[in-house]
């Protein structure tokens, strides 16, 4: 597949023998105990995602995060760095604040201590009334560690975790030609769904369901399993990377409008030229990397800069231990984070981000980036035999590029079914939300037995590999 980007990190994520072979028994599922040794060993000692650095631009600006029964406050400080701070007044307890905001210092709603951006008390009433002295000057809201990747805001509650970036090594550097701080997050949709947070883990640590249940990607990313790159890292996060290119396997038939087709001409390339499938597909994918390489400047995707061969058009898709993925593409990157019910084990929070590059600089309307971007998205995830939408987006996208692509609010919807998400209908995590209460009801079962894995599904038993190191207090170092 062109020249190889493996790191020397990386082990054989097809390889079962390069694993335990643990059961995965199906308690996990739905267990109250199993949620809770969760909470203790795991989610209290991994670096979680708490959403970007472009969400906090001025001094006060905060972001609430909340996990199963906690919450974190990261607020901006006046000199630009960010702190983290349980969500817990310094007196007795109240919570100060619910959800995103912007505030110059923090007041609790109880008693009306007040604290500043550091986490100070710097005023309380009767103050003189403490015999143990003013808590003005000595009490503090308790730190969360907070460190940023590439503009994603992390934070730890564990004191004792390796650094951030030791943490995700190696991905730092793997991804270090993308710029994932100058991308837009263009949709930011939440919903809660019927199912473990788990079965997200598996889901995105295989794509051997990709093939059937989003039947309109292989035509755009090569789903499968023998044109693919397995890679696991020692720190338990895995990814698959998939060629940008059409399928042999599953083929748009004759007539139908190829959408392949459609990205080489939108690069200038001359698709007549190609005598058959084969060609299309594999003569098709080295004439787009060319073609991106040479026109990207005067088309304005100056984020292709220093993207190797494999960046301009292959698609990895990363996990990122315990609850991210992201499917990283030359032009944007969609990234999924799903995380745990407070109180109940079958169901969870998903949230999916959108991002792409602004495209031709930030002073000409980046509409057309997003329009890209999405259509990209739409181009893998609009079914085959829906082409007049897709069609549809192609002409409102060359007939509106004057659309100014902007970071959005986070959008939180009630799923009901599928029914308040219907707009997220060609979108490939809607296909894979679809599946949640059939497996929630599924892995229940008496029947259930010790998962049948496939060399391809290896990643999803590298995944309860490590999930089982943290609940046994065994972390990777
Ligand atoms: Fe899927």
């Amino acid at each position: 597949m062109g020249k190889v980007d493996t790191h020397k990190l990386a082990i054989d994520g097809k390889e079962p023998n390069n694993l335990r072979g643990d059961p995965i028994t199906n308690d996990r599922y739905f267990s109250k105990e199993f949620m809770a040794k969760e909470w203790e060993y795991m989610w209290t000692k991994v670096w979680l995602i708490a959403g970007r650095e472009v969400q906090l631009k001025e001094a006060g600006d905060y972001i609430v995060h909340d996990l199963i029964s906690e919450s974190v406050i990261i607020v901006k400080q006046d000199d630009g760095s960010l702190k983290g701070f349980y969500n817990s007044c310094a007196h007795r307890g109240q919570r100060l604040v619910e959800c995103d905001s912007f505030q110059s210092s923090f007041r609790c709603p109880y008693h009306d201590w007040e604290f500043g951006l550091d986490g100070n008390v710097i005023s309380c009433p009767d103050e003189d009334d403490y015999p143990q002295g003013s808590p003005v000057g000595k009490r503090k809201l308790v730190e969360v560690r907070v460190d940023t990747w590439d503009g994603f805001i992390f934070y730890t509650m564990d004191k004792e975790a390796p650094e951030l970036m030791d943490y995700l090594d190696p991905l730092p550097e793997i991804y270090k030609n993308h710029n994932f701080k100058d991308q837009i997050r263009a949709q930011w949709v939440r919903v809660e769904l019927d199912v473990n947070w788990k079965f997200f883990c598996d889901n995105f640590n295989e794509s051997y369901h990709t093939r059937f249940v989003h039947p309109q990607v292989p035509s755009v990313i090569d789903q499968d399993h023998f044109t693919s790159r397995y890679e696991m890292f020692p720190k338990g996060h895995a990814r698959i990377i998939q060629m940008g290119r059409p399928s042999l396997r599953d083929r748009v038939s004759e007539g139908e409008d190829h959408p392949f087709k459609m990205i080489l001409e939108d690069w200038g390339v001359d698709i007549s030229k190609y005598v058959d499938y084969e060609n299309l597909s594999e003569q098709g994918w080295l004439d787009l990397k060319k073609a991106k390489r040479k026109k990207y400047k005067e088309k304005g995707y100056f984020h292709y800069e220093n993207l190797s061969d494999e960046e301009l058009t292959e698609s990895p898709f990363q996990f990122i231990f315990p609850n991210i993925a992201m499917g990283v593409q030359a032009d944007g990157c969609i990234l999924l984070n799903w995380f745990p019910h407070p109180t109940d084990p079958e169901k969870c929070f998903f949230d999916l981000w959108d991002m792409g590059y602004p495209i031709g600089g930030s002073a000409k309307g980046i509409g057309k980036t997003g329009r890209d971007d999405s259509q990209e998205f739409k181009s893998t995830s609009a079914g085959i035999g829906k082409k007049d939408t897709y069609d549809q987006d192609i002409v409102n996208q060359k007939e509106d590029n004057s659309i100014k692509l902007q970071e959005v609010e986070l959008d939180i919807r009630d799923y009901d079914g599928g029914r308040g998400v219907e707009d997220l209908w060609d979108h490939v995590v809607y296909q894979d939300w679809q599946l949640t209460d059939g497996l929630r009801r599924g892995v229940r079962s008496r029947g259930y037995q010790e998962p049948y894995l496939a060399a391809q599904e290896s990643r999803v038993r590298f995944f309860h590999e490590t999930l089982h190191d943290y609940l046994n207090g065994k972390p990777p170092k």
